[in-house]
């Protein structure tokens, strides 16, 4: 009986160590930010990307564009639908289990593609004084250099480059000088 009491606990321990790791974190999707991060005296993040590019990527594989470039590839299935574009133009790829009931792919390449999946960070990130915690708990603050060639690079179809400087240009948002 003692033993596996002991067993059990190991169990429970792995369990619960695994519950809280970085890997196990979900997508949520950008509702939640929506909240926090709209406002023009908080930065704007949210309506500086729903205006981008990345909040229509899902919706740009609907299109004849894509189509055309999927049928040239000999790829059968609808773009929408298809990993081998899906994977750039939706957070997680298409294909994460990862997520919420929140979370719709549909919204495209969104906050979460750079800055993590947000269910372990998205409560305590809103503290200066709790980033290391965030990050611990897989808050990505947004290594420009790391992040944006994992997509924009020669596997995709209509790549013509990628030039950091302007590209970011587009996108930049930042939290209001305190
Ligand atoms: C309850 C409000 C709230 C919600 C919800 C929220 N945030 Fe934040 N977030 C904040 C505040 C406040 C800060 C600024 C914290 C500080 O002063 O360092 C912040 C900072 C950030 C930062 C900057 C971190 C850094 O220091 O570089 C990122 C990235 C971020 N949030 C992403 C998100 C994402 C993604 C979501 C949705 C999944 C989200 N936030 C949801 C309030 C919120
Ligand atoms: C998860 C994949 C992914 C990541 C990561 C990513 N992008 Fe994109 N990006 C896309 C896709 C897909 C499109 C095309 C969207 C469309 O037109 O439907 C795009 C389009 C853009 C556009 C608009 C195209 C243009 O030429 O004006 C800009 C600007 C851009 N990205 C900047 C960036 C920057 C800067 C980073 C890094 C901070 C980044 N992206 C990271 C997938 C990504
Ligand atoms: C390696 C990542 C990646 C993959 C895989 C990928 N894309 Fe993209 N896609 C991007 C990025 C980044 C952009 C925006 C910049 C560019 O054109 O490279 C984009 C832009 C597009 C555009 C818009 C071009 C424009 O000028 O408006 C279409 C259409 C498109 N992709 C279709 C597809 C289709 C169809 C597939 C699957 C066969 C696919 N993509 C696979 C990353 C990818
Ligand atoms: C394509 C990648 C990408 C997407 C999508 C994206 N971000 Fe960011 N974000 C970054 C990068 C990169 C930085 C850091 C830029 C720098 O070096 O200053 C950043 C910075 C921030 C900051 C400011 C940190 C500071 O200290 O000023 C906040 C807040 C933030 N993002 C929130 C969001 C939210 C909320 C969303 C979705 C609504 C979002 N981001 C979508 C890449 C992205």
């Amino acid at each position: 009986m003692k033993a596996l009491t002991v067993v059990l606990a190991i169990v429970l321990t792995v369990a619960l160590l695994a519950g809280t790791s970085v890997a196990e974190n979900k997508f949520v999707g950008t509702k939640s930010c929506a909240m926090c991060h709209k406002a023009k005296d908080k930065g704007e993040a949210f309506t500086i990307w729903q205006k981008s590019a990345h909040a229509n990527a899902f919706k740009t594989l609907e299109g004849d564009a894509a189509k055309k470039i999927a049928k040239e590839k000999g790829i059968a299935k609808p773009p929408s639908e298809a990993p081998e574009c899906l994977a750039c133009h939706v957070t997680g790829g298409g294909a994460a289990k990862n997520v919420d009931a929140t979370f719709d792919m549909k919204e495209g390449v969104t906050c979460e593609a750079c800055h993590g999946a947000a269910s372990g960070f998205k409560m305590i990130h809103t503290k200066a004084e709790n980033k290391a915690k965030a990050v611990e708990a897989g808050l990505l603050t947004g290594d420009k250099a790391r992040i944006c060639e994992t997509c924009h690079n020669a596997k995709s179809p209509t790549f013509k480059g990628f030039k950091m400087a302007e590209m970011w240009a587009k996108i930049e948002h930042k939290l209001p000088k305190k």
